[in-house]
């Protein structure tokens, strides 16, 4: 098989010996690892995959039946931009790196492996949850997800090979030896050790976790080190589809919940999932999510973005100053256990700021639910819980917060807890509906089917080939 047909790319890799010899190393220990680690089951069976083939805005895609193993994970990046100059920082309007800038060396690393790990990580997370699939256009969704994100652990292993020595090989092997969940060598990152056993968990992690992926992607598309962000600039668009997957997966949760309750009975009696188990779910992967960005102050944040590595959301088109420096942005902080404003430098505050930006991008999924509840003609309400509710990093991470933002005692936060997080039980009673379904055009009681089909196919389209 030619060189394209095993890595298509467009990086010339044809003639990059170097880069050629190196990945063709680390192809072998990839293919081992999602044998191991990618979907259990249906390894062998015809899925109706897209593949990137190229990055046109039109045709970037080709769609067809696919073995998983088959599926080629290619390396592609968004064009050179002639002339492409360092958006923001102290380098501002230099032009961009197009090679490892030495002092920047060991951030640029770490930023590229710490985007890298979440790829294969999320694969891991969702390796069971073929066996349980509601429809066959779901099983397919989720399959399509998986190989993309092992293709955004290539673009990245890419960069590790291409623009690193030893330490980028180094690193390389490591994203396929760490474990989702695993004590001993976990996954960078806490929402990628956490476990995505049953779909609406993994519904509510591609609404939330993969929306983190967006912004960080985002921030990373305005980097000054230009490879990276072409990389993540292609990345972006295998991203929206994830992002849609749970945002109209757990829509359409919610819509057929409405319907149920809608007959009168209990909603649990009817086999659909209530309300507060979604809520709650909601609760804990947003939360979960929010700690993706880092501490509210960060003197990391502050060195990226100085060094042109990491911009802000939109960098380009919503700003038009891009120094940042010798402003100030006021946050609320935790001063003698207690809450309190704080200014702080702009700079050390662009987690808060990117974070910021996220969570109006979730309010819109959140607005989206409501109003199909409201359109059952129902007055209940979905919401986010305040960004301070169960945090693990950064400035709330232990203190305790109620679900409004409230400071609260931390057996005040148990007694509570119940009602705010998922409880073993309510795990359970979701996990007791995920059976199966897998006849083209059925779907399980539990949800609603979609509103179309994938690429013109409808609903009924037979997916997987079982
Ligand atoms: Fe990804
Ligand atoms: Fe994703």
């Amino acid at each position: 098989m030619d060189l394209y047909s095993r890595i298509p790319n467009n990086v010339n890799l044809e003639n990059d010996k170097k880069l050629q010899r190196a990945l063709e190393k680390w192809l072998p220990n990839y293919i081992d690892w999602w044998r191991e680690m990618g979907p259990d089951g249906f390894q062998e069976k015809d899925v109706w995959l897209r593949t990137a083939v190229d990055v046109g805005s039109e045709g970037w895609a080709h769609f067809d039946y696919v073995k998983m193993p088959d599926y080629r994970w290619g390396i592609f990046l968004e064009p050179a931009q002639p002339d492409a100059r360092v958006g923001f920082g102290d380098n501002f309007g230099r032009p961009a790196y197009q090679e490892v800038p030495g002092e920047f060396r060991n951030a640029l690393r770490r930023i590229i492996v710490t985007q890298g790990d979440t790829e294969p990580a999320s694969v891991e997370q969702q390796r069971q949850l073929g066996k349980t699939c509601p429809s066959l256009y779901d099983m397919r969704n989720l399959f399509q997800g998986n190989v993309e994100e092992g293709r955004h652990l290539w673009a990245m292993v890419y960069l590790l090979h291409g623009y690193f020595g030893r330490d980028g090989r180094d690193e390389a092997d490591a994203l396929l030896e760490r474990r989702s969940g695993n004590p001993d060598k976990p996954r960078i990152l806490e929402a990628f050790n956490q476990p995505c056993d049953d779909w609406l968990n993994f519904y509510a992690f591609t609404m939330f976790t993969d929306r983190d992926g967006k912004y960080q992607l985002s921030a990373l598309a305005e980097s000054g080190f230009e490879p990276l962000a072409r990389t993540c600039k292609f990345m972006l668009t295998e991203e929206a589809h994830h992002m849609f997957v749970g945002d109209t997966g757990l829509g359409r949760v919610v819509r057929r919940t409405a319907e149920l309750m809608k007959q009168g009975e209990d909603v649990r009696d009817l086999g659909g999932i209530p309300l507060d188990v979604i809520q709650k779910y909601i609760n804990f992967w947003f939360s979960y999510s929010l700690d993706l960005f880092g501490g509210e102050i960060s003197s990391n944040s502050a060195d990226f973005f100085a060094a042109g590595l990491k911009g802000r959301y939109k960098e380009q088109e919503q700003y038009t100053e891009h120094t940042a420096a010798n402003q100030l942005f006021t946050m609320t902080v935790v001063e003698d256990g207690q809450l309190k404003e704080r200014e702080v430098p702009l700079r050390n505050a662009l987690n808060e700021v990117l974070r910021t930006e996220y969570v109006k991008d979730c309010e819109k999924g959140l607005a989206r639910w409501n109003k199909i509840l409201h359109e059952a003609g129902l007055s209940e309400r979905l919401f986010l819980p305040n960004p301070r509710f169960h945090r693990h990093v950064g400035e709330y991470a232990g203190h305790y917060f109620d679900i409004k933002g409230k400071q609260t005692s931390k057996e005040e936060f148990e007694k509570h807890e119940s009602e705010w997080l998922p409880t073993v039980e309510d795990r359970e009673y979701v996990r007791s509906l995920m059976h199966p379904v897998t006849e083209p055009g059925k779907i399980a009681n539990w949800i609603a089917p979609p509103a179309a089909g994938i690429k013109g196919k409808p609903f009924e389209f037979e997916y997987v080939r079982l």
